[in-house]
Formats: structure tokens, sequence, C-alpha cells
């Protein structure tokens, strides 16, 4: 399948609103994923899933935000002419003033090499384990994994964007 790469200096950035609808998405948006405004707009970001990412993945992130925290998470994506492209991204709630959450915006950056040569392998083995044992079982087979690094999965990532390898593991 074909693949397209994102440069150092490559910034999509996209919001959602409380559902996951797209209520907004840059000029790099457009570019990568493909789609003009008319066509994303209020689509649910779903749109560029790629079928290699695990759904455990998605329920990470969504668990993570409407608690109100912040998400890293290396992503494949899979644009309208079914180029993939993988991205380090952040995601964050977006609160009115008083203090509730509104929606969700994503910052997403061109991925570390090392990231995505083990998020590669270690998504590989979570869609695996969810064929044979749904979401229970990518949980534990993802929980395994931490344990051996020692790491939650966001540390794994950004750990893997701005150091590399972990050091003293050899991958999944
Ligand atoms: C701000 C924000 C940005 C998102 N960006 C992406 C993205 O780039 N790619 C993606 O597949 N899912 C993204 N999602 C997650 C999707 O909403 C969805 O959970 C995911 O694609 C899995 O869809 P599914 O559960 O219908 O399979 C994003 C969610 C939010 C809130």
């Amino acid at each position: 399948m074909a693949e397209i790469f994102l440069t150092p200096d490559s910034l999509i950035t996209s919001k959602t609103d409380l559902n996951g609808k797209i209520t907004y998405g840059n000029d790099d948006f457009v570019r990568f994923s493909g789609y003009s405004e008319e066509e994303f707009l209020y689509k649910p970001h779903n749109l560029i899933r790629h079928p290699d990412m695990p759904r455990i993945a998605f329920k990470l992130l969504w668990d993570t935000i409407k608690g109100g925290q912040e998400f890293f998470a290396f992503v494949k994506n899979l644009n309208k002419h079914q180029q993939a492209y993988w991205v380090f991204a952040n995601v964050t709630p977006s609160y009115d003033s008083s203090g509730k959450i509104i929606g969700y915006y994503s910052v997403r950056r061109c991925p570390s090499k090392e990231g995505v040569k083990t998020l590669e392998n270690v998504y590989k083995q979570l869609i695996e384990a969810e064929k044979r044992g749904g979401m229970e079982a990518s949980l534990r087979a993802l929980q395994e994994i931490l344990r051996q690094v020692n790491m939650t999965y966001e540390n794994l990532c950004i750990h893997l964007q701005k150091q590399g390898k972990v050091s003293g593991w050899y991958g999944v």
C-alpha cells in the first residue's frame, strides 16, 4: 500500500466536537488527508482511520481526553487516495470559561523512525490479540508490552519520539 511522509516542518492540526466530528482542519490537514474542507467538515474523525490501527489505541485516547488529560500517540492514518501516513499526535481537551470540556484539539508532527518501527510491531500484535479475544485481549497484550519497558503507553511514545530507542529493550 502507498505511503506518504511528513517532513520536519509539517504540522497537521484538527479540532472536533465532543463526539469526534471534525470542526476544523488546517492546510496541512487538507494536504495529507486529501480531503477538502467541504468533504471533511462535520464528518467523524475516523474518516482517516487506517485498518492497521488497533481499537484499543482509540479507546485509550477517548478514555484519556474525556477524563480531561492530554494524550500522545503514534498513529497510522489513511487518506482519501488510499495512502498511509504516520504521525506523532498530541490530543487535548478544549475547555470553556466554566471549565467544561467543549471539544478536542489535535496537533500532529513528523514521527521518529524508531517510534514508527516500534509501534508498527506493537499494533500488529494488538490487532492479532483483538482478532483472537477482542479488546480485553489487546489490553492485556499492551499491558504486557508496557510492563517490559516499565512505562505507560504515552511515556513510551514520548520517549520514542524524543530519545529514540528504549535502551535494553529489543522490541516486540
Ligand atoms: C481531536 C481528535 C483527533 C483525532 N484524530 C484522529 C486521526 O488522525 N486518525 C484516526 O484514525 N482517529 C482520530 N481520532 C479518533 C477518532 O475519533 C476515532 O475514535 C478513531 O478513528 C476510531 O474510529 P472507530 O472507533 O470508528 O473505528 C481523533 C479524535 C479526536 C478527538
